[in-house]
């Protein structure tokens, strides 16, 4: 095959670890094999109905035509209002832009932040974005690691450790992804001590926001003065099940939000004008709206305390109680160089993923992916039925 010399800014750039996951999965499917996914990012909830008949009314209405750079203003409004009552702030419609799912707002920070030679603090165990994003902007991951043992949460020591001269940005993920580590005002406070006397700005992903199953404290109301170096990034995705839809934002300084619309304007533009006018349902008040949201994370906590008991009859691993998100993280060091059901050996999570897959057909992530080797990521937004024969099949093939 004909090769190519492509730009050398990929040379660096790690295919995604989960979509390469799915691929494995899809062509199992294909075969046959009756494979239980633990490996995806999204809620298996549908889209609630008055989303989705906004979305079919723009259609009807031939709402399909461009929008500004950034979202339509009723959107960028709404999303405002929702910031402001969120974390008591008076954001105005131009702080926010619109992005394709809040992974397009996360690259666009990273663009109109970074220069070559600039770090971004990024603790690890993390999502993966985080850091290939990083890397095309030119900036260098640093990536302090935390582990179970304190919860996944990074420590304040750390973070002084972590930051230099050259810390142009520090992501917290609350709750995160891949830990479900969710952190706590004191947390948050500790953390915004030892960045006072930095120049660092902070990007706070909030995504999964309305899955914590503890008290959520957010970057800002606990930091009011960060506010003008701080990025919130969050989206419809995960709260409102609208990861098709790729709604996101960001919200921030007029400056660098002014930035990030002038490189989208000559990018994508917008994210499309239907799914625009159905996050507008999403970020309007609505009471029942609410319930629906309430009632998901419900469901999901539901969930993460039965994976949490069934792992736990299983020898060799040890699970932190995530607060948040939809997943779990275990420890599984214990199952790593010593013959496993049929004499099998494996030597890192990652080739303890893919003899899950091989075996138990289940499909998880190996922590190597969120640069944590000895964890692997179990998504639970999937059916209490597949939890319940999935896990079953992971015990079994590791006794
Ligand atoms: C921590 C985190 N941030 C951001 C995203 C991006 O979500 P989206 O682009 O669907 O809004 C994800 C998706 O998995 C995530 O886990």
């Amino acid at each position: 095959m004909k090769t190519y010399r492509l730009a050398r800014r990929l040379a660096q750039l790690e295919p995604s670890a989960t979509a390469a996951m799915n691929a494995r999965v899809q062509q199992l499917r294909a075969e046959g094999v009756k494979v239980i996914s633990f490996s995806v990012g999204e809620p298996d909830f549908n889209t609630p109905e008055p989303i989705k008949a906004a979305g079919i009314d723009a259609l009807n209405k031939n709402l399909t035509h461009y929008t500004p750079a950034g979202g339509i203003v009723e959107l960028r409004k709404a999303i405002a209002a929702r910031v402001n009552a969120d974390q008591g702030l008076t954001y105005t419609a131009n702080q926010i832009c619109v992005t394709t799912g809040a992974k397009e707002g996360l690259y666009l920070a990273f663009q109109a932040l970074c220069d070559e030679g600039d770090e971004a603090i990024i603790p690890a165990p993390y999502w993966v974005s985080y850091i290939e994003q990083a890397k095309l902007a030119g900036a260098t991951p640093i990536t302090p690691m935390t582990t179970d043992a304190t919860g996944f949460r990074l420590t304040p020591e750390q973070l002084r450790e972590a930051l230099t001269p050259r810390t142009k940005i520090v992501v917290l993920n609350s709750p995160s992804n891949p830990t479900g580590a969710v952190y706590s005002a004191a947390e948050l406070r500790a953390l915004a001590d030892v960045l006072q006397d930095s120049e660092a700005i902070i990007i706070t992903d909030e995504i999964y926001d309305a899955i914590s199953y503890v008290e959520y404290a957010r970057w800002l109301q606990v930091a009011p003065e960060f506010a003008d170096r701080t990025l919130i990034v969050n989206g419809a995705s995960k709260a409102y099940a609208m990861t098709g839809w790729r709604v996101g934002y960001v919200a921030g300084p007029l400056p660098i939000v002014t930035a990030i619309k002038d490189i989208l304007s000559h990018t994508s533009t917008h994210t499309a004008s239907i799914s625009q006018y159905a996050a507008l349902v999403a970020y309007t008040p609505n009471a029942e709206l609410d319930q629906t949201v309430r009632d998901m994370a419900a469901a999901f906590l539901k969930r993460r305390d039965l994976i949490l008991g069934l792992l736990a009859e299983i020898p060799g691993i040890t699970c932190a109680v995530p607060d948040g998100a939809f997943y779990v993280f275990p420890n599984i060091t214990g199952l790593l160089n010593r013959p496993l059901k049929n004499g099998t050996v494996c030597t890192t999570s990652d080739e303890l993923n893919n003899y899950l897959l091989d075996q138990a057909h289940i499909a998880c992530v190996g922590g190597e992916s969120f640069g944590a080797p000895g964890y692997i990521r179990f998504s639970y937004a999937t059916s209490e039925a597949d939890i319940i024969e999935g896990v079953r099949r992971f015990r079994e093939s590791v006794s």
